[in-house]
């Protein structure tokens, strides 16, 4: 993908010396639509990712691994989609495949071949996947694999550990950040809570906890909480698989990120252990709206109808969804698959994702902090507390907002580069210049926090 327009030339040192005063300097179309967005959405914002103070930026277009602020700014994309753009912003297949269809329509109220094919796909590249059933999202996928395993099962409570994020229906907003006894969201019952087990990824008590037979499901980020910020390893995931099967519990990888991009099977195909579920999002629909939960047939074949009505009336898992399986969702999805599937786009951008943190790992030794960018696959993570990387044991990772990473952010912003406050995700079409460019920021970047106190 092509670039439409020269990239920004470097924004002089006294910008990025002065990132906070520039970050709002600089960007007065932003700051406007946020003060219009105050009157219409809470905090002016969509996402709660997408909060920034004091104003986020606001996006007019993008292409290929690059996307255009209101103000006419440049950023080398790492927030990719929240994931999902693993071909980049506009690939042109993707473009190709959705124009098309808009044009013969959107929503047909009625099974077509497309969602045949795109679920086709899913299974040839989903080691696991004997059935699939598709969602609107990620969050939704993770609930309905949550009630299969309930239904398969008949147990109702269920395993998740600290830091993993499933979304943000109610189970999974127990233990998502610290602290860990506090979900992560008000208005959810009690009674919710108590059927959810939060654990730290450790085997033993895993083991204890499954040994009552009262555990319908362990749901589990295979790269680690929030894409690998805390870190699991292979044997734990071996580990849980022989847990789980031989206490009946059905195991649920969600791989809403990992899917398709630490692999073309996704983690699972990389570890050679296959859940009994897997849930799906983000580069399974090409960057539009979209989901999948797939598995094991038995357990999938809940949600078949019957002969038996008494089957179809109440022990079946109903399943309804206006955009389940949508036409346009499906030809981005099929098209993204097919793009994902020799492996070549996930080796590109895992090659550059271990270029840029080791570039930024030889600026954070400058400052005493070897080991700041860490990560694995296509996945950056950013840490900036010495005492956390310089811990005895090794490094400790916390999940949890450190405001020294968001003063990073907006050093990085003010030089063309848009990184989530923790880190990002690469790629396919980010190229080796982009990663060059990105590490000389964030030596500036790194220069401008270290003068301003913020690594002291
Ligand atoms: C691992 C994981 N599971 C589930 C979800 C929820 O997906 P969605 O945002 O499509 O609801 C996310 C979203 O980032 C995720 O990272």
């Amino acid at each position: 993908m092509v670039a439409t327009r020269a990239p920004e030339l470097r924004v002089p040192d006294e910008t990025v010396l002065d990132y906070e005063a520039a970050f709002v300097r600089d960007r007065p179309g932003s700051r406007a639509l946020y003060a219009r967005a105050g009157e219409v959405f809470p905090s002016g914002v969509t996402h709660d990712a997408r909060y920034l103070s004091p104003f986020p930026l606001y996006m007019h277009d993008a292409a290929g691994a690059y996307k255009w602020d209101v103000d006419g700014h440049r950023y080398i994309d790492y927030a990719v989609g929240h994931g999902a753009l693993l071909f980049g912003h506009a690939h042109p297949s993707l473009v190709e495949a959705v124009q098309a269809q808009v044009a013969r329509g959107t929503h047909f109220g009625a099974a077509h071949e497309l969602e045949i094919e795109w679920g086709e796909w899913t299974k040839r590249l989903v080691p696991s996947a004997e059935r699939v059933r598709f969602t609107a999202s990620g969050t939704e996928a993770t609930h309905m694999a949550i009630r299969l395993a309930r239904s398969f099962t008949g147990r109702t409570r269920v395993l998740k550990f600290e830091g993993h994020f499933h979304g943000w229906h109610d189970a999974v907003t127990a233990g998502v950040e610290p602290p860990y006894d506090v979900p992560t969201s008000s208005g959810v019952p009690g009674s919710v809570l108590d059927a959810v087990v939060v654990l730290a990824p450790d085997l033993e008590r895993v083991e204890a906890a499954l040994s009552a037979g009262d555990i319908a499901a362990v749901i589990v980020e295979p790269t680690g909480a929030s894409w690998g910020a805390l870190p699991i390893e292979a044997d734990f995931l071996h580990g849980l698989r022989e847990a789980t099967r031989a206490t009946g519990t059905v195991l649920i990888f969600d791989e809403v990120i990992t899917g398709f991009r630490c692999a073309p099977g996704g983690a699972q195909e990389v570890h050679g252990i296959a859940p009994d579920l897997t849930t799906l999002a983000k580069i399974l629909a090409g960057g539009l709206p979209g989901g999948a939960v797939c598995g094991r047939a038995e357990i999938m074949d809940i949600i078949r109808f019957g002969d038996d009505a008494a089957w179809n009336r109440g022990r079946r898992v109903a399943h309804p969804g206006t955009y389940n399986g949508n036409p346009l969702s499906a030809v981005a999805g099929t098209a993204a698959l097919k793009l994902a599937a020799d492996g070549t786009a996930q080796a590109r951008a895992n090659r550059l994702a271990a270029r840029l943190r080791a570039g930024m790992n030889v600026v954070g030794a400058r400052y005493d902090l070897e080991g700041c960018a860490y990560g694995t696959f296509s996945m950056v993570h950013l840490v900036l507390d010495r005492g956390r990387l310089h811990a005895e044991g090794g490094p400790i990772y916390v999940k949890g907002r450190d405001p020294r990473l968001t003063k990073l952010r907006k050093a990085m912003i003010v030089q063309g580069i848009d990184l989530f406050s923790t880190g990002g995700m690469l790629s396919a079409v980010h190229t080796d210049a982009d990663i060059d460019f990105t590490v000389a920021a964030f030596a500036r970047a790194m220069d401008a926090l270290d003068r301003d106190g913020t690594l002291a």
